[in-house]
């Protein structure tokens, strides 16, 4: 059945919406430096600089009633109607609409009564602007005066304050006028050194700043007085809510088209002085930032760059292969995700306020895993922001904010898994960069005082390296009665809080229990362990130092034995221990008896190579494996149990009480990849595959072109509900499954490993890396129609000794590109 809502456009690389009421508001991304907008199939959504939380630009109410209203709307006056071309907020029906979800872009066009306006929305690379693009034409037969009114609702930039805060509030609100530019400049008087800016650059009649005045007090937007009254006030905002509202009156003749441009800026001042005169903010930049973009050819030359931009991010991993959602989704929406994730973690979102958290440590270093390859000098700055969060002991921050770099300490640290994944990153990045002097950097402690230079920075003095020790060292050091690692207020799954025993409701399940002398230990975190320490002794063999990555892999091999005696349960991996020692993750219990997360990193970090890998992956096939994914465990926890903690609190079948992680299911889809089986791996690739969805769209709901968190499990009313997309580990997690696993494309430390694991059925496939510089044209060809082995590989036209099951092709030149030639059988 096709997706009522929409279809994917692959040659464009675009998604089109085709109806604007899809089952849930479909989100698209602005920006990938500084400035970045969420945008919604609707226009809806607001706009931030750096920091959803401490910068927030324009105003938006999360989940409100109407659901996703505000944003950055156009009212369009046309002979007596008022009507939006994104449908919303007025709602009035319209003869056509269409939402191009691109990369760093929407085009929204609605089209009604032989009028089309269509609003091109994005934010290019490298300037703090967001630009909207639109273009009104006359589609009618006879004259039309149409009137535009723009809308954006200013925020006061400490996104809590703004929503919470009213007794200040409606009191500071400040504007300035000044031709067709809007200057948003509260707490400019006070210690902001910026303002927001909104101006137009088409023929501008009127404007408003005062929501009151444009809006109404008991009127909704889809009422607001002045679109239906058809003409601006001028209204000068004194307190209460700033708005930056334009009206642009249009004379067309039949077929007649008018393009101009809305930007929207964030300005900072720099060293100019805050004032020009009293009470009148130095807007000197700000008209400089003015002209710029009403420069003729300046947003078209914009968006060249910003699509520009996405040909060389997408030329790094290109793939052709038999399968249709491996392809579109590897080549574009998958690494469009990456970015996304690798850019705000879990901060905003239509899932997540920007508000509650910021930057994640295990999330961040894990969403590197997908993106490293797209800009590894990005890559490189975040490992030493994440590195120095790090408290000496070991001790990660669980989250930071990205504007100051600084560790939040209302959530602190204690989650044991936490330190694991810089060790995975770092070593990724490595691996894809081949620079090993970011092992060097001096990043410092959270907890320790450097000296202070003459500039004013500090000097920190230990390396990223010495993070990487410490991060082994402390689970070494934190392990349980068993030989496990200790769990602390969780690992990987937030919601398995094994020290908590909360009976209180005000509190946090997470930070509400006492870590200190607990017992309870681990098994996924063992599993990860091993496969860090293994990571970091192969740095070690890379960087020539035996003694060190000898002494690393006698760390693993305590780790090893410990899993392995009293890690398993007699078919698969328990979970873990609780802190009365009990199993958690066991037949003999009533309820949670097998999950996947140790069943996944246990194979992965290399435990039960004598077969016990394989059975416990058999197992979740077994008990755990629907036709839309993996649930997390089973049976589903009916009944709050206080020494587990959050993950019994859900419903049973949603989030981790067994509903389907997306984020964990790509672990198995990994582990499977390594033990050969290609055809399972394709399959639970695509069974949590958004592009796969499109035939059961209004039970999935979200977006088909990102992964989603969750999908509600079998136990659920509501099964095959997707929740929570956009910002979550699947995303770079399958971007690893299916370049590094299924198609094999491996960076290693000496160069590209070549090892894929595909369906049988498959008669080859052709792989485009960028690598270090070089372009490696991979031709991969199954003629004896198996997963798994390599029986040569020939680079240009030179076999390479030894080619059996993955060998290394040696990284090539910057700039050369490489012909690979590897046959499977
Ligand atoms: C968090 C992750 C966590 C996962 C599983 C996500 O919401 O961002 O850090 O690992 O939930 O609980």
């Amino acid at each position: 059945m096709a997706n009522p809502y929409g279809h994917f456009d692959d040659e464009r690389r675009e998604y089109v919406i085709t109806r604007p009421d899809t089952p849930w508001p479909w989100l698209n991304y602005l920006g990938q430096d500084d400035l970045f907008g969420l945008c919604t199939n609707t226009g809806g959504g607001y706009t931030f600089w750096r920091d959803a939380k401490l910068r927030r630009l324009t105003r938006y109410r999360y989940n409100n009633v109407p659901l996703d209203s505000g944003g950055r709307y156009l009212y369009v006056h046309d002979g007596g109607t008022v009507w939006n071309p994104g449908w919303k907020p007025v709602k009035a029906a319209l003869d056509r609409y269409e939402c191009r979800v691109g990369l760093g872009y929407s085009r929204i066009t609605g089209e009604r009564d032989g009028l089309e306006v269509s609003q091109l929305v994005f934010v290019p690379p490298g300037h703090d602007v967001e630009l909207w693009q639109v273009s009104v034409r006359n589609t009618s037969p006879g004259r039309k005066q149409p009137r535009l009114f723009s809308f954006v609702e200013f925020a006061f930039y400490e996104a809590l304050v703004d929503l919470t805060n009213y007794q200040r509030t409606y009191s500071i609100g400040e504007v300035e006028v000044e031709g067709a530019a809007i200057y948003h400049v509260t707490e400019l008087r006070e210690r902001r050194d910026h303002y927001t800016v909104f101006a137009c650059t088409g023929p501008v009649t009127g404007f408003d700043t005062s929501r009151e005045a444009f809006v109404g007090v008991h009127e909704g937007l889809h009422e607001a007085r002045v679109p239906f009254s058809g003409r601006a006030t001028g209204s000068i905002a004194h307190g209460w809510n700033p708005i930056g509202s334009h009206e642009v009156s249009l004379d067309l003749e039949p077929g007649e088209e008018q393009t101009f441009a809305f930007v929207l800026g964030f300005v900072q001042q720099g060293d100019l002085p805050k004032f020009e005169a009293p009470q009148v903010a130095d807007k000197r930049r700000g008209r400089e930032f003015v002209a710029r973009w009403s420069a003729p050819g300046a947003v078209d030359e914009a968006f060249a760059a910003l699509n520009h931009s996405w040909d060389e991010l997408l030329d790094g991993f290109r793939v052709e292969c038999p399968d249709p959602h491996v392809t579109r989704m590897a080549n574009t929406w998958n690494q469009y995700q990456c970015m996304a994730t690798f850019n705000l973690s879990r901060s905003a979102s239509l899932f997540e306020s920007g508000i509650g958290r910021g930057m994640g440590f295990r999330d961040s270093n894990q969403d590197l895993l997908g993106f490293v390859h797209m800009v590894p000098a990005r890559a490189r700055q975040r490992l030493l922001d994440l590195a120095a969060t790090q408290l000496s002991d070991g001790t990660c921050f669980h989250q930071y904010q990205p504007l100051t770099k600084k560790g939040n300490a209302d959530v602190g640290g204690d989650f044991y898994d936490d330190h694991l994944w810089l060790v995975l990153s770092t070593c990724a990045y490595v691996k894809e960069t081949g620079d090993v002097s970011v092992l060097d950097e001096p990043c410092g402690y959270a907890d320790v005082e450097y000296p202070v230079r003459s500039d004013g920075a500090t000097d920190p003095r230990e390396s990223l390296l010495h993070h990487l020790e410490t991060s082994i060292a402390y689970t070494m050091a934190k392990r349980g009665p068993h030989g496990l690692p200790l769990i602390g207020h969780a690992d990987w799954n937030d919601c398995l809080n094994l020290n908590c025993f909360s009976t209180e409701p005000n509190e946090s399940f997470q930070t509400a229990g006492d870590v200190a002398g607990s017992q309870a230990e681990s098994v996924m975190i063992a599993g990860l362990f091993l496969a860090a320490a293994e990571e970091l002794a192969a740095l070690y063999d890379h960087l020539g130092r035996p003694s060190d990555a000898h002494r690393v892999r006698g760390q693993r091999a305590e780790v090893l034995a410990a899993t392995e005696a009293h890690g398993w349960d007699g078919e698969w991996w328990l979970r873990a221990y609780d802190a009365a020692g009990a199993p958690v993750g066991t037949h003999a219990d009533d309820e949670g008896r097998i999950f996947v997360e140790s069943q996944g990193w246990c194979a992965l970090g290399g435990a039960g190579a004598d077969g016990r890998a394989r059975q416990a992956l058999e197992a979740v096939e077994t008990h755990l494996a629907t036709p839309n994914g993996i649930v997390l465990q089973q049976p589903a926890y009916t009944r709050y149990r206080l020494e587990l903690g959050e993950i019994t609190s859900y419903p049973p079948g949603v989030k981790e009480n067994a509903g389907i992680f997306c984020h964990n299911n790509t672990w198995i889809h990994l582990a499977w990849c390594r033990l050969g089986d290609g055809d399972r791996a394709l399959a639970g690739y695509l069974s949590v595959c958004p592009s796969a969805k499109e035939d059961q769209i209004d039970t999935y709901r979200l977006e088909p072109y990102v992964y989603a968190q969750t999908i509600a499990g079998p136990d659920s009313p509501t099964f095959g509900e997707a929740k929570n997309s956009w910002l979550t580990g699947t995303a770079a997690w399958t971007f690893v499954v299916v370049s590094q696993g299924i198609l094999g494309v491996q960076p290693d430390h000496a160069g590209l490993r070549i090892d894929p694991c595909i369906p049988r059925s498959w008669p080859g496939f052709r792989v485009t890396r960028r690598f270090r510089g070089a372009t490696y044209e991979i031709t991969v060809t199954n003629p004896d129609g198996v997963s798994k082995g390599v029986r040569s590989i020939v680079v240009d036209g030179r076999a390479v000794e030894g080619a059996v099951d993955g060998a290394v092709v040696p990284a090539a030149p910057a700039g050369t590109v490489v012909a690979v030639e590897v046959v499977l059988g």
